[in-house]
């Protein structure tokens, strides 16, 4: 890295960016110097607070948009607050997922509904981002870049149910679809976690936190930061990257 603020004039949307993740991706960004859109769906006021408390750095402006990847029609107005605030997009992360803990054995428990809005959330989603975003990647100052928040679920297919699983595998195809497709102009990249010490996963039951912690070479979860970390390489120190699948899981597929 050759600047302390090696995303000095750059900007970035992140979706899902006031979840557990998004929020620790939009802190790293900031860090880094860029400018944030903190995308939103039903967390508006929880967005807004974010973008207002990260670091403004070289004059860096942050701001919280509302990004509901579900709603494709809707994201062109997403595109038009970015290219009306900063006139372009250098990085966007889609991090928006969902998800609901059923039992892969009990098949009638994960009714069509569910299945239909975790592919529409976890996969439609970032490809309606990217296809709403393409014109303001491609005016990005360095090739564009998109980061798909995938999962170890992709590969082990052990995760919150069979669908969440089959949504984070199909998310690493569309990384190295896209990758081919929007290339030279924009890279593609999946940054794959393990199991991470969101809030959320800290009110999960102790024990079967510990049990996956000692699953994992590494012994231990990620934190949120690790997965921004990579999230930052991949703007920072990976320029020759894309179409690949970043693991950051503490080995924890080795076992
Ligand atoms: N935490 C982990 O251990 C872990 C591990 C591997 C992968 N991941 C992946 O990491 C990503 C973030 O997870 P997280 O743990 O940070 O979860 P989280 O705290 O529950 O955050 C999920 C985010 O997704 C957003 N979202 C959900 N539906 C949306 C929609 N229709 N439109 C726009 N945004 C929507 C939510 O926004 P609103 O609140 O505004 O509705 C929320 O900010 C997900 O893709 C998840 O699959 C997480």
């Amino acid at each position: 890295m050759t600047t302390a603020l090696p995303l000095a004039g750059r900007t970035a949307l992140v979706t899902g960016g006031a979840g557990g993740l998004g929020a620790a991706i939009c802190r790293a960004l900031a860090e880094a110097g860029a400018s944030v859109a903190v995308g939103y769906n039903r967390s508006a006021e929880a967005a807004q607070a974010l973008a207002a408390s990260l670091p403004r750095l070289g004059g860096a402006r942050h701001l919280a948009v509302a990004a509901p990847v579900t709603d494709s029609a809707s994201l062109a107005g997403t595109a038009s607050v970015m290219g009306a605030e900063y006139g372009r997009c250098d990085i966007l992360v889609n991090c928006a997922g969902t998800t609901r803990f059923v039992p892969h054995a009990e098949l009638d428990a994960l009714d069509d509904a569910l299945f239909d809005e975790v592919l529409a959330t976890n996969v439609r989603g970032p490809f309606a981002m990217v296809r709403a975003m393409l014109p303001l990647l491609r005016a990005a100052s360095v090739p564009g870049l998109v980061v798909n928040i995938s999962s170890i679920a992709a590969v082990t297919a052990m995760g919150s149910n069979v669908a969440y699983c089959a949504s984070k595998a199909a998310l690493d195809n569309m990384t190295r679809s896209l990758a081919r497709a929007l290339a030279p102009q924009v890279r593609v990249v999946s940054v794959s976690p393990g199991l991470a010490d969101t809030e959320f996963v800290k009110s999960m039951d102790p024990d079967w936190r510990d049990l996956q912690a000692e699953r994992t070479p590494l012994r231990r979860l990620a934190n949120p930061e690790e997965v921004a970390l990579a999230v930052l390489a991949c703007a920072t120190h990976l320029p020759f990257t894309t179409g690949a699948v970043l693991p950051v899981d503490g080995g924890r597929p080795l076992v």
